[in-house]
């Protein structure tokens, strides 16, 4: 009996799943199985060869995919993000830790099964950094990937340790073993920086603040912002997000010096989002009530990341620069969005 060859994206219902759904469908010879804790949307869903609602927890969901399907690649977008992480940082790490570990251990199996690597894209965050106060911060500028790993959330310390997992299952999984992995998991991870889409509000996460005040300017309501206005973490507008995960899914494995890569496009204070969404739509009433603990966990995050890393190995390079963002992407489609 065949079994269908997909590539499995979990996490598919949120705004990175919904973003490359739509953009991997454009492409030929990808037949996408979503999986998420609630169903995709119907738009969404219509790209997708088959969609599952279900917890990446559940061991018995997970084996009845591998019987099911053949799967060659997985972008593991789900996650537990890093305000809601500090709620229950027991299920964060659940989700976090132990859902990612299932997935690659799913990931190994399948490469046993049709003796193909299995690619495995994760997303990792700006939050694997830690900065222990705001002098070191200014001090550093724009952090390289083996630079001040010292997060200080449940969802930083977790994001760094599966990005240890994906190494650990690429390159040593079962090292004693007499027959090493055949073919095993390519694993590759991207750091990003807070993203912006205009199609979806994020939900739970620290960088929340970017993307709720354009999306509150463009519905005029008021927004209080969570953090000080000199507050300054790298962003990224989603498009560039989605295609930064298909050009390192893309690059040649003899190019790649590294399983883990920083990508960013620009950093701008949230007095400056604050200022270019006003411009754009001038009903916006944006304040600033900075909320000290989520304000103290944007201190300990880089102000810029160094991408160097993945401009030299595979020639990323955000599209996408600040004006660009809000001029061509932000502003049309949300406009669009809110019929405003
Ligand atoms: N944007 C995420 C968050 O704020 C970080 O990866 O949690």
């Amino acid at each position: 009996m065949s079994r269908k060859q997909v590539v499995l994206i979990t996490g598919a219902g949120g705004e990175v799943g919904n973003g490359l759904i739509h953009r991997l469908a454009e492409r030929d010879g990808y037949d996408i199985l979503a999986l998420d804790l609630k169903d995709v949307d119907d738009d969404t869903g219509a790209r997708c060869q088959a969609r599952i609602v279900g917890d990446i927890l559940d061991q018995r969901l997970l084996e009845r995919l591998v019987s099911e399907y053949e799967i060659h690649a997985i972008f593991h977008l789900a996650a537990l993000l890093s305000t809601r992480a500090e709620f229950t940082p027991e299920t964060a790490h659940e989700v976090n830790v132990r859902g990612t570990l299932n997935l690659l251990k799913l990931a190994v199996e399948q490469s046993r099964w049709h003796g193909r690597q299995v690619k495995f894209l994760f997303p990792s965050s700006i939050a694997v950094y830690g900065l222990p106060d705001l002098a070191t911060k200014d001090a550093a500028g724009a952090v390289g990937e083996d630079d001040h790993l010292v997060p200080t959330t449940m969802y930083g310390c977790n994001k760094l340790y599966c990005e240890h997992l994906g190494r650990y299952y690429a390159r040593h999984y079962r090292q004693l073993a007499v027959e090493g992995e055949k073919h095993g998991v390519d694993f590759r991870a991207l750091r990003f920086p807070g993203l912006i889409s205009a199609f979806t509000v994020p939900h739970g996460g620290t960088s929340d603040y970017g993307p709720e005040m354009i999306h509150a300017a463009a519905q005029g309501e008021a927004y209080a912002s969570f953090v000080r206005e000199d507050a300054t973490i790298p962003f990224m507008a989603m498009p560039d997000a989605i295609d930064a995960l298909l050009g390192l899914m893309d690059a040649p494995a003899e190019n790649l010096t590294s399983h883990v890569y920083n990508v960013t496009a620009y950093s701008p204070s949230a007095g400056t989002f604050a200022e270019l969404a006003t411009k754009a739509f001038p009903k916006a009433d944006i304040t600033f009530k900075p909320d000290d603990k989520r304000q103290g966990i944007v201190d300990t995050w880089p102000a810029a990341l160094d991408d160097r890393r993945a401009r030299d190995d595979w020639g990323f390079k955000a599209a996408y620069g600040l004006e660009r963002t809000f001029d061509e992407y932000l502003i049309p489609n949300i406009k669009k969005r809110y019929g405003v």
